[in-house]
């Protein structure tokens, strides 16, 4: 059978997610509005930052308010309807209960549990990819997800926990069988090399031909050539653009075939200025010009933007300073 075009939707246990182009879970940066850009760029679902159960489960006002936020207009974009899954961490599965019910109240579509985090302040608590050598555990947290929200749980996980080791892909299986978990994000590196090397789209392979559920690919998807290469080569239902898409929305329209020319040094910072906006939206003018600072740099660096230019967006003492130094920025004067 010919592998579906990206631009097909697919279903997660009944949920249909209108294509096969998604934006990765990606921490401290995948809020309401950078879903929502990714969805106005063509991205069929955008998966949320990822959250921790014990934070919801303890109300911990923040993560209530900001970290859960989802707004209306990332489920309905240019007519086309998406769902929207948020991720949680955790390692005990009465909390995860707990958090899960929460976060179908607050109107997710899908959970999504992390279970391939290496960075060590996750792993310690035994979260994260620490669940890759505890799999009773993890089975048991995806269970508890699963039947306190109703709603379909995925699991976004790691090859293995170390170079050479496949206990995720064993895993994997595990919480397809035995926890109802209705479809697997594989990023085929173990959690050791963290974000480093080539993934093993072999191994991903694998795990398509062998589990009975969507497996969405993530990993390596830098382009889009990268992405239609790693796309054909594993037969995953869909794809999760991760790096490749920060400050660069314009990649999933361009691997969805809605455009073909990168972007413009005006549509660069329109695309800013909109950024800027939708923070302000969501943190107020004081916070959004801190947080923004992370999100500078992505659209520098595509503008062609010098050390001065970077520098003195990281110094802006407002988010009316940033809006100044945007307009300041005259596209014929950066890119030849
Ligand atoms: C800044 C950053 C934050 C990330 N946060 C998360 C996260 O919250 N949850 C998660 O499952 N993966 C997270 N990841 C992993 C990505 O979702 C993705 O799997 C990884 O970057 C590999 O894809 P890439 O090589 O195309 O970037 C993060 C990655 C980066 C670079």
């Amino acid at each position: 059978m010919p592998q579906p075009a990206l631009t097909e939707s697919f279903q997660i246990d009944g949920i249909t997610v209108p294509n096969r182009v998604l934006l990765a879970p990606l921490a401290g940066i995948g809020n309401w509005f950078v879903r929502l850009q990714a969805r106005r760029f063509g991205a069929g679902m955008a998966v949320s930052e990822m959250v921790s159960s014990h934070a919801i489960h303890h109300g911990n006002e923040k993560t209530l308010t900001e970290l859960l936020r989802i707004d209306p207009r990332e489920r309905t974009v240019a007519g086309v309807e998406g769902p929207v899954s948020i991720q949680l961490f955790g390692q005990d599965p009465e909390v995860m209960r707990s958090a899960a019910t929460t976060v179908a109240e607050r109107g997710a579509d899908l959970i999504d549990l992390n279970m391939g985090c290496p960075v060590p302040k996750v792993c310690k608590t035994g979260a994260g990819a620490a669940l890759i050598k505890d799999p009773d555990t993890a089975v048991a947290v995806a269970r508890a997800a699963r039947e306190a929200s109703g709603l379909p749980v995925t699991v976004k996980l790691r090859s293995g926990a170390r170079t050479g080791e496949t206990d995720g892909f064993a895993l994997a299986l595990r919480l397809v069988d035995e926890a109802g978990v209705s479809a697997i994000a594989f990023h085929p590196r173990s959690a050791q090399v963290q974000h480093k090397g080539a993934p093993d789209y072999e191994l991903a392979a694998r795990l398509v031909d062998e589990l009975p559920v969507p497996v969405i690919l993530s990993g390596g998807l830098a382009d889009d050539e990268r992405v239609l290469g790693a796309y054909e080569q594993t037969g995953a239902a869909a794809v999760m653009l991760a790096r490749g898409a920060l400050g660069n929305p314009w990649l999933f329209s361009r691997v969805l075939g809605l455009r073909e020319s990168e972007p413009t040094s005006a549509e660069i910072l329109d695309e800013l200025a909109w950024v800027v906006d939708r923070a302000v939206e969501h943190l107020g003018a004081d916070r959004a010009g801190r947080y923004l600072r992370k999100f500078y740099p992505w659209y520098l660096d595509r503008l062609g933007a010098g050390r001065p230019d970077q520098e003195a967006f990281q110094k802006a003492a407002s988010v009316i300073e940033a809006r100044e130094l945007i307009a300041a920025l005259e596209p014929a004067a950066l890119v030849a």
